[in-house]
C-alpha cells in the first residue's frame, strides 16, 4: 500500500482514512430522541480528536514528547499563565499542586506534618486527600447553599497559628468567592490551591479585571477524565504564575529530578556534567540528580493529541454549557408548575461577580422533598443523575479511622448545609452534546417529578 510512497505520504493516507473512519462509524448516530438516554456527561469529539490521535500513535514516541509540549503551551496561553505542566489525572495534578508547597525550597512557606489546611467537605475526594496523605491536617470550612462553595464568613474561624494553606475546588464550575478568600490568604501568608478540575472556562471578576478561574490562586488544577470540560481520557494539568512553583512542580511531576531535561533528551541545560550537588561527587550525571521525592506523573503524547484537538473547542464548549444551564433554569423557573418548583426545589445559582462554565446543575431538595423518590424518577425516565461526589466526606469510610481517633482533621463550626447536601442535593448534566431537546426533556421531567 505505501509502496513508492515517502513517510509523510503514507502517514497523510493513514490519517485520511482514520478521518473517514471516524466519520462512518462514530459521527453517525443522528440526533437524541425522546426517550433515548440522557447522560450527565459524555465525551464531545469528532475526527480531529482521533487523527491527532493516530498522528501521535504514528510517531510512537510515546512518553511526553511534542504534543505535550504543544497542549503545555497551549493551555498556557488559553488560561494567560506562563507555565504548565500536563499529568495523568486531576488527582494527579491536586496531589502535586499540594506537595509542590511541602518542598524545602519554599522555606519558611514550606507546608510541613501537623500544619493545617483549610478546605470544603461537600466535593470530590481527592481535593483532600493529598493533604491527609501528606500529614497534613484538613480543617473543614461549612459552604453556601445554593452556591455550593465555601461559606467565606467561616474562614477567620478555621484559621489557627498552624494554617499554611486553602484548597478547595469551584464546585459545579461556579467560582467560590474568589476575592475574599484571595485576601484572607494574602492577610495571613497562606496560599491558595483552586482545584479548577470542573471549571476550565469559569470566569470571575476580582478589581475590575475577569480572569479565569485556576489563575488567581497560586497553582490551580485541571481534570480531563471525560465527563470535564475538555477530555483526553485519563489526563489533568498544573499551572501556575510562579517560576519556583513551576520548578517544584515539574520536578516532583518527573521523579523528583533537578534537571528539567525533557523525556529522552540530554544536556539541555548545558550543565550535564559540572555541578556539584547534595554531598555527591563533583560532575555527577545531572539527569540523575534529585532534589525531591517525586513521583512519574506524566501523561502521554497521545493523550496530549487529543488535549490539544479539544483546546480548539474549549470556547464553544464553554458557550455551550452556559446555554444549557440557563435554558434549564429558565424553563424551570417558567414553568406552569413554577412556583411548585421553587417550592420543592433549590435551584443553584452562580456566584457573585462570575460567569460559570457549568459542569453540572446541581439541585437541593427542600424539607419535605424527598431525594431518592426525585432521583429515581427522573433515573427511571433516562435522565442520569449524580450526587455532589462525596456529599459530606468525612462521613465516608475512608475516615473511619481518623474519626475514631478523633485527630487527624479539624472542623470550624457546623456542617450543616453539608450535612444537608448529603441528604438533600443531587445534579443533571448540561454538557455540550447535549442538543436542546435533552435539556427541555430535563426540565419537563423534573417538573413531573415534584408534581
Ligand atoms: C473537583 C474535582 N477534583 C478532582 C477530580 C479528580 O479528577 P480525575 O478523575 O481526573 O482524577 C475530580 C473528578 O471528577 C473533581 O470533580
Amino acid at each position: 500500500m505505501f509502496e513508492n510512497m515517502t513517510e509523510q505520504q503514507a502517514r497523510k493516507t493513514i490519517l485520511e482514512s482514520v478521518k473517514q473512519y471516524c466519520e462512518k462509524f462514530h459521527m453517525q448516530q443522528g440526533t437524541w430522541k425522546k426517550g433515548e438516554r440522557i447522560p450527565y456527561a459524555a465525551r464531545v469529539y469528532d475526527s480531529r480528536e482521533m487523527t491527532a490521535l493516530a498522528d501521535s500513535a504514528l510517531d510512537f514516541w510515546l512518553t511526553a514528547g511534542r504534543y505535550m509540549q504543544l497542549f503545555e503551551k497551549e493551555l498556557a496561553a488559553y488560561l494567560n499563565v506562563p507555565f504548565c505542566s500536563m499529568v495523568n489525572s486531576g488527582s494527579s495534578a491536586n496531589l502535586l499542586a499540594f506537595m509542590a508547597f511541602t518542598s524545602p525550597l519554599l522555606e519558611d512557606r514550606q507546608i510541613k506534618r501537623g500544619d493545617e489546611v483549610i478546605t470544603a467537605a461537600a466535593g470530590f475526594p481527592t481535593t483532600v486527600t493529598p493533604i491527609i496523605q501528606y500529614g497534613a491536617v484538613p480543617v473543614f470550612a461549612d459552604i453556601t447553599i445554593p452556591e455550593y462553595n465555601i461559606d467565606v464568613n467561616r474562614l477567620e474561624e478555621a484559621y489557627s497559628s498552624r494554617t499554611k494553606a486553602v484548597m478547595l475546588a469551584h464546585t459545579l464550575g461556579n467560582p467560590f468567592a474568589l476575592k475574599a478568600v484571595r485576601q484572607f490568604c494574602d492577610s495571613h501568608k497562606l496560599w491558595l490551591i483552586e482545584d479548577n478540575c470542573d471549571a476550565l472556562g469559569s470566569v470571575y471578576e476580582m478589581d475590575g479585571i475577569q480572569r479565569l478561574t485556576g489563575t488567581i490562586g497560586d497553582i490551580g488544577t485541571s481534570s480531563f477524565y471525560p465527563p470535564h470540560h475538555i477530555t483526553t481520557g485519563e489526563g489533568g494539568a498544573v499551572y501556575t504564575k510562579d517560576p519556583l512553583l513551576h520548578k517544584i512542580i515539574r520536578s516532583l511531576r518527573d521523579w523528583g529530578r533537578q534537571c528539567q531535561c525533557p523525556p529522552g533528551t540530554d544536556g539541555i541545560c548545558g550543565h550535564r556534567f559540572d555541578g556539584q550537588y547534595g554531598e555527591l561527587p563533583p560532575g555527577y550525571d545531572h539527569k540523575y540528580v534529585y532534589s525531591h521525592f517525586g513521583y512519574n506523573l506524566k501523561a502521554t503524547d497521545m493523550q496530549a493529541a487529543i488535549g490539544c484537538a479539544q483546546l480548539e473547542k474549549l470556547p464553544e464548549f464553554t458557550a455551550q454549557r452556559r446555554n444549557h444551564f440557563q435554558r434549564l433554569k429558565q424553563a424551570l423557573v417558567s414553568a406552569p408548575a413554577a412556583a411548585s418548583v421553587e417550592q420543592r426545589l433549590i435551584l443553584p445559582k452562580a456566584a457573585a461577580h462570575s460567569i460559570p462554565s457549568w459542569f453540572g446543575f446541581p439541585v437541593t431538595c427542600r424539607e419535605g422533598t424527598d431525594r431518592t423518590a426525585i432521583v429515581s424518577y427522573l433515573e427511571e425516565r433516562g435522565i442520569q443523575t449524580r450526587m455532589l461526589f462525596a456529599g459530606n466526606l468525612i462521613r465516608h469510610p475512608c475516615f473511619d479511622q481518623i474519626r475514631a481517633q478523633g485527630s487527624g482533621y479539624r472542623v470550624a463550626g457546623s456542617l450543616e448545609n453539608t450535612e444537608r447536601v448529603m441528604r438533600d442535593t443531587f445534579w443533571v448534566g448540561v454538557y455540550p452534546g447535549m442538543t436542546d431537546d435533552m435539556v427541555d426533556e430535563i426540565a419537563q421531567v423534573l417538573v413531573e417529578a415534584i408534581t
